[in-house]
């Protein structure tokens, strides 16, 4: 096994808070180990373009409070190709980087897994996502803060909608995953969530108006995951004028405000944990692995256990959200 002396970091995919404390964690991690760090810019781009910066321990001070990512991100169809991971592969030769951090969502390690399988190349993998879409790990980096960020805008929007009696349909992100959509009602005391992971399984919309809307309230917020599936928050809007006309609805896109703010306590010591753990990892010789948290304790996935689709959502959370909103 090839000794490594330097690291690459990326950040890559959708932007998520906390991402920043991960670069800081690698970069510093290593350096206390003894191995140079080169941060590369704009995700899989900034390694095909040859976009990379020697880091020093205070490129990456005062960033843990920021959120975003110094470093940028970027979607980077080109890396999609054999071509453009050739000549990112040879950009790393030239940089004489010998093994890869890669922090972003499924499609980036899905990426990380095509290149160390095409070159054989050392990588770790760190979930910064705010989806927590990934599997094997309890929650991804962004997560948490996106959660407080849903939970906020909520509680403000619940002060029109008991003022004016209305019912809100209020989309959260998520891209086709309703964790975002599930713990967010749970955190705001909103009386129902609509994910796509109940779609075929029963008429969500129909059992939240059917069981319980104006039972014992006047108002009403029901959070809805973005999703092809769901129809997204105005979907249900449109349904519930055509199938009930006599409620006053209102619909908000919570959108890219999901994505940015300072990152949480709890977003920044786990990408701390994360940071620390994936430079150990690569030192021990491990690769093709993304570093998870599971009960608290940090772990391994493979990267093909990682990126499977369909992540399950805990069924008592749906049971609970049911009974808290009588
Ligand atoms: P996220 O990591 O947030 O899920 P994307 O799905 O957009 O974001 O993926 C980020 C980038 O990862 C893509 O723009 C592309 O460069 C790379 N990528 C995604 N899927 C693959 C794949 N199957 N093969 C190679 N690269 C991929
Ligand atoms: O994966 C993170 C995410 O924010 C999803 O929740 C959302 O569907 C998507 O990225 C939005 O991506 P973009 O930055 O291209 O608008």
């Amino acid at each position: 096994m090839p000794k490594i002396n330097c690291v690459g970091v990326i950040t890559s995919g959708g932007d998520s808070p906390g991402m920043n404390a991960a670069i800081r964690a690698v970069t510093r991690a290593a350096i206390y180990s003894g191995l140079s760090v080169k941060a590369v810019y704009h995700g899989y781009r900034g390694l095909i373009e040859g976009e990379i910066k020697l880091f020093h321990t205070e490129n990456v001070s005062n960033i843990i409070q920021r959120g975003g990512t110094i470093i940028k991100t970027a979607r980077c169809p080109e890396f999609r190709t054999p071509e453009g991971r050739r000549k990112a592969y040879e950009n790393m030769v030239k940089e004489q980087i010998d093994a890869l951090v890669v922090i972003g969502g499924d499609g980036s390690l899905r990426g990380a897994r095509a290149f160390a399988e095409d070159y054989n190349v050392p990588i770790v993998g760190i979930p910064g996502t705010i989806d927590n879409d990934l599997c094997g790990t309890d929650s991804t980096i962004g997560y948490s803060t996106a959660l407080n960020t849903i939970t906020d805008a909520v509680d403000k929007l619940r002060d029109t909608a008991s003022s004016h009696e209305r019912l809100f349909f209020v989309e959260v992100m998520g891209r086709e995953a309703g964790f975002l959509a599930l713990n967010g009602a749970i955190a705001s005391g909103a009386e129902a969530a609509i994910i796509p992971e109940y779609v075929f399984e029963k008429d969500q919309l129909a059992e939240y108006i059917e069981n319980g809307f104006r039972k014992t309230k006047n108002s009403s917020i029901v959070l809805v995951a973005e999703s092809e599936v769901t129809g997204g928050a105005m979907g249900v809007a449109e349904r519930v004028k055509k199938e009930y006309p006599s409620f006053n609805v209102r619909v908000t896109i919570l959108g890219h405000i999901q994505r940015g703010g300072t990152p949480s306590a709890e977003d920044r010591i786990l990408a701390s944990r994360m940071g620390v753990a994936a430079v150990a990892a690569l030192i021990d010789g491990q690769r093709n692995v993304m570093i998870g948290i599971d009960n608290d304790t940090i772990v391994q996935v493979p990267f093909s256990q990682a990126i499977k689709k369909n992540k399950p959502i805990d069924t008592g959370l749906v049971d609970a959200l049911h009974m808290l909103s009588i």
